[in-house]
């Protein structure tokens, strides 16, 4: 049997950074009142790094692709397809995959992104895992990348506070031994409307509203108990359980989901890999950031059980079991 098996890690994050008291004082120029105090207290988040203005989501990508190709010890025409999960994109079209293979120099190769929100990255791993598989692809690379910071309301505090922009990556090769152990996908469009960016673009012009709505408590409930339902499935699908998984891996979208779920999964919270306090919640980009900040502070060990779990609009979410 065929199998696939992620051979490095890598991550960028843009050099603004700003802490909570950064924010507060920015938001505060628009009459806009938070405190340290409430965004630590609901969120766990205590700084987020912001893009530079020309500054798009490939390049963020390409710089955590670079990163993940060093560790692997791979060059970019090494790799036979790029699948890039984002809700920000360059541009409409063509997809951010595109534009970051031709930065990268990997030309020739499949390139697509993949949109599902802040459970992108988890479906994108288990895409290139398929394709791996079945003999499509050898060498992926699979990147999460965002600039959230362009779809934030400013004057909505109950939302710009939460998230940050920056990009992960994995190489996901070929192997004989597993990898990726199970995989498990999800997705309920009834609950479209509790997060959502409704705006397009049409006749030239911005239709709708384009920046993030989002109902928090909605969103907190479903999230936790179909993280619950996912991390299960991936554990029956492996023939494991609970105690096998060494490290937690989840979305970082918000420390009382995360806390949540390690109490459902009866996991301690030093299980669980946490950047969310410095990181805010990236989006797509949360899963491969966490993992590549764990595995070069050499919390996250080759060999250890890694579940990779993520949630988010559309409803989406999913969960991804590997052996590192
Ligand atoms: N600063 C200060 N006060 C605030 C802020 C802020 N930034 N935002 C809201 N408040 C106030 C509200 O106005 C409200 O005041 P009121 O009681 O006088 O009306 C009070 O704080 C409580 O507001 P709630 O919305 O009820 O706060 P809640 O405890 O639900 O926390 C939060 C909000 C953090 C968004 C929470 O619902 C949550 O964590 N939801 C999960 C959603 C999430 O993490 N989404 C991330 C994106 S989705 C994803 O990645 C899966």
């Amino acid at each position: 049997r065929r199998y696939s098996r992620i051979t490095g890690t890598g991550s960028y994050l843009p050099p603004r950074r700003l802490t909570n008291a950064d924010l507060v004082a920015e938001l505060a120029q628009r009459g806009i009142e938070t405190s340290d105090e409430w965004i630590v207290e609901r969120t766990g988040i205590r700084a987020r790094h912001f893009a530079a203005p020309d500054v798009a989501c490939s390049d963020l990508g390409l710089e955590a692709a670079r990163n993940a190709l060093q560790a692997a010890g791979l060059l970019p025409t090494d790799i036979d397809l790029i699948i890039v999960a984002t809700s920000t994109p360059d541009m409409v079209f063509p997809s951010a995959a595109c534009i970051l293979q031709n930065k990268l120099g990997a030309n020739g190769c499949p390139a697509f992104d993949v949109q599902a929100v802040c459970s992108g990255f988890v479906y994108a791993l288990s895409v290139a895992d398929a394709m791996i598989q079945t003999g499509a692809a050898n060498r992926a690379l699979v990147i999460g990348a965002e600039v959230f910071s362009r779809i934030l309301d400013f004057n909505d505090r109950t939302t710009c506070v939460l998230f940050g922009d920056g990009a992960g990556a994995v190489v996901l090769e070929a192997s004989e031994t597993p990898g990726i152990l199970s995989s498990d996908l999800h997705a309920d469009g009834k609950h479209v409307g509790i997060l959502c960016v409704p705006g397009n673009v049409s006749g030239g012009k911005v239709l709708g509203d384009p920046v993030l709505k989002m109902d928090g408590q909605a969103v907190f409930k479903l999230a936790v108990g179909v993280l619950e339902k996912a991390a299960h499935a991936v554990l029956a699908k492996a023939g494991l359980t609970e105690a096998d998984i060494d490290w937690l891996i989840p979305h970082q979208a918000n420390i009382r989901i995360m806390q949540g779920t390690a109490r459902k999964l009866k996991l301690s919270m030093d299980k669980v890999v946490v950047t969310v306090d410095q990181h805010g919640n990236t989006s797509a980009a949360s899963i491969p950031l966490a993992l590549d900040h764990a595995v070069r502070a050499g919390q996250v060990k080759k060999g250890e059980t890694l579940l990779l779990e993520g949630v988010g609009g559309g409803f989406t979410w999913g969960a991804v079991l590997l052996k590192l």
